[in-house]
């Protein structure tokens, strides 16, 4: 590619951070009071809306899902103003609804983006086992290893102890014999109620203190999170794991290879990928919505798949001229 073509071609997470920006100011209004439907609803119905100044011609391949017969953003949907490139969208305008309806923290609003065919449709499948890690211990993850083989592997790779390593696991019932294995293994467990995304890219990036993700979580959300882990070189393994017969007889029906493991090159199979995220409540990967006076401020950070970029941005709404040309609320 010439510097001219380089610099012509877009980046369009820059866009999508404008989206998840407003999904993340709806959501944030519905913090700590106790209502998923309502939050979800306000975060969905403002992310459609900002959607429609994207020049793109979207289909959604991850949205809200048919388990929760969504009114909008449902898998299949058109997205974007309707013009430019064939995009593929996998979108959680809240991910951690549970955290927003009871005030925890780690809850982002997502979207990940390839182009048309460059990602993984992961159809009825619901949940997948996952270890995330990131650059220096790329090479050396085996989901078919022991908890142990891995603690041991990943500490080595990235010059500590495996008593000095910090894992990221959901407190879900279904980890009790995971979390145990950990600490035999000598890890250090960090327990968090919701958000493996944010845990993932926490895991991937060195700056934070969490060094690997492990366990069972949604495979929408590895999707998504494979969107930001590619062109990184920080890697994701994952597994389909049905937690139900019907679930996995609808992955059956679908016709996907359930035992097959894929990384973050399975997943999203093109380098045009993109992924946006901004914060709604805190947490240690981006701060959550704050009000400052007339003022709403939003971190976000998005990044490419082609480059490996990635932007961290603080933006500052003024909520009172936004009122007076918008329907959201802020
Ligand atoms: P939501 O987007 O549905 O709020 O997901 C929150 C989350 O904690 C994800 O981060 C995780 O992958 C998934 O739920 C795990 O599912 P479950 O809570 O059913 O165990």
């Amino acid at each position: 590619m010439s510097d001219i073509q380089h610099l012509a071609d877009k980046n369009l997470a820059l866009d999508l951070v404008r989206v998840t920006e407003a999904g993340a100011l709806a959501a944030a209004r519905y913090y700590g009071r106790g209502d998923k439907e309502e939050a979800d609803g306000a975060a969905v119905a403002a992310m459609r809306i900002a959607f429609q100044s994207v020049h793109i011609r979207g289909r959604v391949i991850i949205g809200e899902g048919e388990k929760d017969h969504a009114p909008m953003l449902f898998n299949g949907e058109s997205v974007g103003f309707g013009d430019g490139p064939e995009i593929d969208i996998a979108v959680d305008p809240i991910e951690g609804t549970n955290a927003i309806a009871y005030g925890r923290p780690n809850a982002i609003s997502v979207i990940g983006a390839a182009s048309k065919g460059g990602m993984f449709n992961p159809g009825h499948s619901f949940y997948c086992k996952k270890i995330v890690v990131g650059k220096d211990a790329a090479n050396v993850i085996d989901l078919d290893a022991p908890v142990r083989d891995n603690v041991n592997k990943v500490s080595k790779a990235i010059g500590k102890n495996p008593g000095e390593l910090n894992v990221f696991v959901l407190d879900k019932p279904r980890h009790v014999g995971l979390i145990q294995e950990l600490r035999l293994a000598g890890a250090r467990v960090h327990l968090f109620s919701d958000g493996d995304v944010a845990g993932a890219l926490m895991a991937a990036d060195p700056r934070h203190r969490i060094d690997m993700l492990i366990g069972i979580g949604g495979t929408p959300e590895a999707v998504i999170t494979a969107c930001a882990l590619k062109g990184s070189g920080a890697q994701m393994l994952t597994q389909l794991n049905p937690l139900s017969i019907e679930e996995q007889q609808s992955i059956e029906a679908d016709g996907i290879d359930i035992k097959a493991i894929r990384s973050v090159d399975d997943l999203i199979t093109t380098d045009t990928c993109y992924f946006a995220a901004t914060g709604i409540s805190e947490g240690d990967l981006l701060r959550g919505v704050e009000y400052r006076n007339e003022y709403a401020v939003t971190s976000s950070m998005t990044s490419r798949g082609r480059t490996g970029t990635q932007r961290f941005i603080e933006a500052w709404h003024n909520r009172k001229k936004l009122s007076t040309m918008s329907s959201i609320i802020y």
